[in-house]
């Protein structure tokens, strides 16, 4: 085992990703940010240095942190913003989780703007099938505006073209920071590689708001993991990855020599309103056994080749089962919550903002303390209440295998996270739930999961893992709209937490 350390230093700088201009948010001057890749029984030490006029956080998607809570990086829950002109060190180990993942800010929308980086975990004996070649895909919206703008514009009285709880439509997006915007097309994100050789290709959504489908010209891709979860093999055409998702996809240089387009399509389906300007496909270039700067046929850009017939199809993410899976253990304490997105009750709609709610609370980060801090040693009893009106949190006290019902009555899709777990995707359907008993033959295991518009889902975890988990949309417009909810695991436990005096000291400040 080895420690790694990095020096991220957060600050605003001009970029742009498709050829227009932009402020953006970045670590070490980068977009995306540093990749960090290590072993499962690596320690990571990364200290974060803040050169930006707010406070933030960084939080590490997916990893279990298991004793180190307060390393999770989410601002108001699991520790206070680091100020201005500060740094803190986050200091932390694996805990058996391998595969893809990424990192981000967690503090308002600022990873919008750029904060965020993909992390490559290898374990000793992960249960994929062998390959050559290692690559990072990060795929993404991208803005041209700066988030807090967009905030605003998101909340414009009335709501944007008239209807409350339309989102801003992105102008474009990136494939490892690269885009391209109509004219302002430059460049193309590109791998030369070895032809005859297998590659595993780490698809990364770290975007604000739509999935993105990615696909390789002429080629035909093998899905072998999800959100860290190795799976059992299945051949696509095409990936639809949603924001915070993961897939790792086998793909083999097998086709004639030469250049090939990448694709990263956005969901427009997803698209409230029409953004004329926007670019909905991002391209990028594979090639190999031919020249260094071989490019592909610009003629292909808009009318890509058809698949040979018999080719497989698009990703259902429903056919994922985990290898070696198996049912997942009867549930022992049950949570059933509902999400909507309304005004909130009584207010002027002419003036008020249109929020989202978990059981009627809209979450809101509260200033200079955390859930966790806030907490610490205190008994709460089991089950849910909500505390300053707008943080709703369910305690438990004992070790539970943890059933979430969750009916979206919202006409959107939402991607949901749980944060320190993976936990199993029972079963979902149209409409609300109606005591439906889940489907548990081998549910698929992940951190991040889609619940489609009007549709219930059922999840479970072993609630094994001390401190306060945010379960959360990750579209930054709905999060800032407050579609959050915490878990207060084990709090006997969090009480032993051995938290450094300056993470508590940085509160306030
Ligand atoms: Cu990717 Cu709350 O996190």
């Amino acid at each position: 085992a080895t420690t790694r350390y990095y020096e991220f230093v957060v600050e605003e700088a001009m970029g742009a990703p498709d050829g227009v201009e932009k402020l953006m948010l970045v670590v070490n001057g980068m977009y995306p940010g540093p990749t960090i890749e290590a072993n499962v029984d690596d320690r990571i030490v990364v200290n974060v240095t803040n050169l930006m006029p707010n406070a933030t956080a960084i939080h590490w998607h997916g990893l279990f942190q298991n004793g180190t809570n307060y390393y999770d990086g989410t601002d108001a829950i699991t520790q206070c913003g680091i100020p201005p002109g500060e740094s803190m060190v986050y200091n932390f180990t694996f805990d058996d989780w391998t595969g893809s993942t990424w990192w981000h800010a967690h503090a308002d929308t600022q990873y919008t703007d750029g904060i965020t980086g993909a992390l490559v975990v290898h374990g000793r004996n992960e249960s994929v099938p062998a390959y050559d070649g290692d690559l990072v895909v990060q795929i993404s919206d991208l803005y041209h505006g700066f988030s807090p703008d967009l905030l605003a514009y998101y909340f414009t009285p009335g709501g944007i073209d008239g209807t409350p709880g339309n989102e801003p439509v992105p102008d474009g997006g990136t494939i490892n920071g690269v885009g391209q915007y109509g004219s302002h097309n430059t460049s193309f994100f590109n791998f030369t590689l070895q032809p005859d050789t297998t590659y595993r290709l780490r698809i990364i959504n770290p975007g604000t708001f739509v999935p993105l489908a990615f696909s390789v010209d002429g080629h035909t891709l093998s899905v072998v993991e999800g959100d860290g979860t190795p799976v059992e093999p299945v051949a696509v055409s095409s990936v639809s990855v949603a924001v915070a998702q993961r897939y790792s996809v086998l793909l083999r240089t097998n086709q004639t020599a030469g250049a090939y387009w990448i694709r990263a399509a956005l969901d427009t389906t997803q698209f409230t309103y029409d953004n004329p300007g926007c670019q909905t496909e991002i391209r990028g270039v594979i090639r190999y056994g031919v020249a260094e700067h071989a490019m592909p046929d610009v003629a292909l850009l808009d009318n890509p080749p058809a698949l040979p017939s018999g080719s497989p199809g698009e990703l259902d993410d429903g056919d994922l089962v985990p290898v070696g899976g198996a049912p997942a253990p009867d549930p022992t304490f049950t949570v059933y919550f509902t999400m909507s997105m309304e005004y909130p009750a009584g207010e002027d709609e002419s003036t008020s903002k249109y929020l989202a709610f978990i059981n009627q609370t809209s979450w809101a980060p509260l200033a200079n303390t955390s859930s966790l801090f806030s907490h610490l040693g205190n008994a709460t009893p089991t089950g849910s209440s909500n505390f300053d009106g707008s943080q709703l949190v369910t305690t438990v006290n004992d070790l539970s295998v943890v059933e979430m019902i969750i009916d979206n009555l919202d006409d959107g899709d939402h991607p949901f996270h749980l944060h320190g777990y993976k936990f199993w995707v029972m079963d979902g359907g149209a409409g609300r739930w109606q005591g439906e008993t889940p489907n548990n033959t081998a549910p698929m295991l992940r951190d991040t999961v889609v619940i489609p518009a009007y549709n219930w889902m059922i999840l479970r975890f072993v609630a094994d893992n001390p401190g306060y988990w945010a379960f959360h949309c990750h579209i930054q417009w709905h999060m800032a709209a407050g579609l959050l909810f915490q878990f207060n695991i084990l709090p006997s436990k969090s009480a032993q937490f051995d938290i450094p005096q300056y993470m508590l000291d940085m509160c306030g400040r």
